[in-house]
């Protein structure tokens, strides 16, 4: 017998009740789905926001990398948070500050990034250890502003170098020995092409200064030459420097015949910059100053280092 439900007066008999209930079904559901329905469309204005902003952000990230990224220059100057934090403590480990040796490595970093901006060449050296070189020098209180540079490549650092001494009130007076060959000399190595592909010259190393105020607030003397050569040494030993950056030739026996020349030259007190100590690159520059100081018998005391260069104070 077939079923009741399948019958066709039944069916059409029930028709208005099913549609009935039908509509009182698809209104409960789309009651029920409003709610989402207009959440969905909140996350739906969200993600096109976070969309512009990562597309703004990615922008933003761009520009800063043409600023600062390593090209035509080797390093780049994007130093992560840990760095400067570490930076600071070792600083302070010298100075005894830490929110002076903070000032002094934003300070010095902004100089650093400054310079390179607007000279010619750039600075060697990772941004660690040329923030550390500037922003520690200062705040060892030098006893003069008498500074010597032993190798200057571009005169960038030194130029830094005579602004931070000058903001921490001590007026700069700077001498540069350097071969100035026309490209970066090493001893014993075979130098790449500079990434800047500017020849290190005198003309070069002036222009730089002249950033920082050479030839109106300061008078730097340049002294073309190699730092062993005794008219160059007789030449600029007329002075106690208060401050030496030794950064010349790396080798062992480079740094041996610089070392012996700063024991006569440094000023009593003068703060003496080993640059480069430690870097597995120059094996020859930290050899050279451990063996220096093993006897005793040098002026020099070893205060400390800061990422890879060495702070000695003579006697
Ligand atoms: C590492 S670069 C100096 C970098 C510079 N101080 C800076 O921080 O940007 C070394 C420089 O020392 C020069 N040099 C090499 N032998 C030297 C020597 N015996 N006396 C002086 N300078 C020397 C090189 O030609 C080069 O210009």
């Amino acid at each position: 017998m077939p079923s009741l439900l399948n019958n066709r007066l039944t069916k059409r008999a029930l028709r208005p009740a099913l549609t009935l209930i039908d509509r009182r079904i698809r209104l409960r559901v789309e009651r029920a789905a409003e709610p989402l329905r207009s959440e969905l469309a909140v996350l739906r204005r969200e993600a096109d926001e976070m969309r512009r902003g990562t597309d703004g952000l990615r922008g933003s990230q761009y520009a800063l990398g043409l600023l600062l990224d390593g090209t035509g220059r080797g390093a780049h100057r994007i130093p992560p948070a840990w760095e400067i934090d570490e930076l600071v403590v070792q600083i302070s480990a010298l100075n005894g500050d830490g929110a002076t040796a903070r000032r002094s490595v934003v300070a010095a970093y902004r100089t650093v990034v400054a310079l390179e901006a607007l000279g010619v060449g750039r600075l060697a050296g990772s941004t660690s250890n040329v923030c550390g070189k500037l922003a520690t020098v200062p705040l060892l209180a030098p006893p003069n502003g008498s500074i010597l540079e032993i190798g200057t490549l571009y005169g960038l650092f030194a130029a830094a170098l005579t602004r931070m001494v000058h903001r921490a009130g001590i007026e700069p007076d700077l001498t540069i020995v350097d071969p100035l060959a026309g490209r970066q000399l090493q001893p014993g190595t075979s130098q790449p092409a500079d990434p800047t592909g500017t020849p290190v010259r005198e003309d070069v190393v002036r222009a730089n200064l002249a950033l920082t105020g050479a030839g109106s607030t300061h008078h730097p003397r340049i002294r073309q030459g190699f730092s062993a050569d005794p008219e160059v040494r007789a030449e600029v030993t007329d002075r106690e420097y208060g401050v030496i950056v030794v950064d010349g030739d790396h080798s062992m026996e480079g740094v041996a015949a610089d070392l012996e020349w700063v024991e006569e030259i440094v000023a009593p007190g003068g703060i003496v910059v080993i640059d480069d100590y430690g870097d597995a690159s120059w094996p020859g520059v930290q050899e050279a100053l451990d063996k220096h100081l093993a006897d005793g018998s040098s002026r020099l005391r070893l205060l400390g280092r800061v990422s890879t260069s060495a702070y000695l104070r003579a006697e």
